[in-house]
C-alpha cells in the first residue's frame, strides 16, 4: 500500500526495517525496494520477492559518507568521486573491509561492495533516521521495467509498505564505477553522464571482463511485454511510437520522451512512457532514435536491453 511520507509513516519504515522487513522508498533515480543490509534475512527477502537470479549483487544507500566508513576501502578517485556528485545518481564499488557488518548476501559473494548516497530527501531522511545502511535494488520484478512512481511499485508488489515521494526526478538507475581495479571502469550508464564522471577521474575503461561483474549488464533487463524496435522514424500500423524531439505525429498510442530534444527529460519520462505504451497492447513499440551524447548513453542503454531477445 502507498502512504503519504509524514513522521508517523517514517516511524513505521524504521520499525519495518529495524525488523527485517522491506519497505518500498523513492530515491532520485528509481523507486527502491530496500532491506536493513546487515540482516541476511532481509536480504534473502529482497532476492526472493523480486525474484531475482541470486548472483546479481544490491546497491548498498547511506545517508553520508561516514555511514560507509566501515564498509568499504575508500581511495583516492572514489573520495573525488563522491565529492563532486553526491548525494546523487552515482554508484561506487569498492573493496569490501574486513571490519564490513553488510550481509555477504547482499554483494552476492563478491568481495567489493557497491554504495551510494541517493538525493531524494524521503531516501535521506529514511537512511537518517535509521542511521544504518539499507539495501535496495529497483523496486520490481526481476527483468522488469524499473519503477519511477509509487503506483508502479504497487503493481509489482501489492502488499509493500509503499512511501510516496511523487515521480523521481532522474527516472534512470544510478551510474555505477567500479574503482576496484587499476583505473576506473563504467559497469553501468547512468543518471550522470560518463563526460561529467571523465571531467573529474579521467577517460573512463570499458568493463575489462568477460565474465558479468554487473548483472545489471544481463542482455534482457528492463523489459516491457510488448517487443521493442529501436531506432524507428516512424511507427507501423500495428505499433505505439515513443518518440524523441518535434513531430507531426498524433494519437494516443504516440507518446514524446521530450519535444525539444532535452535527454534529462526524456530520461525521467522513459520507463513511466514504456510502461503506459505496453498497456496499449498493440503489435510493437517503436522508439525513436536517441543520441549517443550524455545521459542519452544511459537511455539507449536501457532501450537496447529492453529491445534484446527474451530469456524465458
Ligand atoms: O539508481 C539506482 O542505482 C537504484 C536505486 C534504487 O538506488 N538501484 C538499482 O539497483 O538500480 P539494482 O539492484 O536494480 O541494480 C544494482 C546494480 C546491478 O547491476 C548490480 O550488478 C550492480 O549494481 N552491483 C551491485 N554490487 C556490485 C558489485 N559489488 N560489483 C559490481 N556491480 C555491482
Ligand atoms: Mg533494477
Amino acid at each position: 500500500m502507498i502512504h503519504s511520507f509524514t513522521p508517523n509513516t517514517l516511524k513505521k519504515a524504521i520499525m519495518f526495517l529495524r525488523k527485517g522487513e522491506l519497505i518500498g522508498l523513492p530515491t532520485e533515480t528509481v523507486y527502491g525496494l530496500g532491506g536493513d543490509a546487515t540482516q541476511d534475512q532481509a536480504i534473502a527477502r529482497i532476492f526472493e520477492v523480486k525474484n531475482r537470479p541470486s548472483f546479481n549483487p544490491l546497491i548498498i544507500h547511506g545517508h553520508s559518507l561516514a555511514s560507509f566508513n566501515k564498509h568499504v576501502i575508500w581511495n583516492e578517485k572514489a573520495g573525488a568521486l563522491a565529492k563532486a556528485f553526491w548525494p546523487g545518481p552515482l554508484t561506487l564499488v569498492l573493496p569490501r573491509s574486513p571490519s564490513s557488518s553488510i550481509s555477504l548476501l547482499a554483494s552476492a559473494g563478491l568481495d567489493s561492495l557497491a554504495v551510494r548516497i541517493p538525493k531524494h530527501p524521503v531516501a535521506l531522511t529514511i537512511l537518517e533516521a535509521f542511521g544504518g545502511v539499507i539495501a535496495a535494488p529497483s523496486a520490481n520484478l526481476s527483468g522488469k521495467v524499473s519503477p519511477t512512481q509509487s503506483h508502479h511499485v504497487e503493481e509489482d508488489f501489492p502488499n509493500l509498505f509503499i512511501l510516496e515521494g511523487n515521480s523521481t526526478s532522474v527516472g534512470l538507475e544510478s551510474t555505477i564505477i567500479d574503482l576496484t581495479g587499476p583505473s576506473p571502469e563504467l559497469l553501468r550508464p547512468g543518471g550522470i553522464s560518463r563526460e561529467n564522471i571523465e571531467a573529474v577521474v579521467g577517460t573512463l575503461e570499458q568493463p575489462s571482463t568477460s565474465y558479468i561483474k554487473s548483472p545489471g549488464r544481463l542482455k534482457s533487463h528492463y523489459a516491457p511485454l510488448l517487443p521493442l524496435r529501436l531506432n524507428a522514424h516512424s511507427p507501423l500500423e500495428t505499433e505505439a511510437y515513443l518518440a524523441f524531439g518535434p513531430t507531426s505525429l498524433k494519437g494516443p498510442h504516440i507518446l514524446n520522451l521530450s519535444k525539444n530534444k532535452n535527454l534529462q527529460e526524456a530520461a525521467s519520462n522513459l520507463f513511466k512512457m514504456m510502461r503506459l505504451l505496453d498497456k496499449t497492447f498493440l503489435k510493437g513499440i517503436a522508439v525513436a532514435p536517441i543520441p549517443l551524447t550524455g545521459l542519452g548513453l544511459a537511455i539507449n542503454d536501457r532501450l537496447e536491453r529492453a529491445a534484446a531477445p527474451r530469456e524465458s
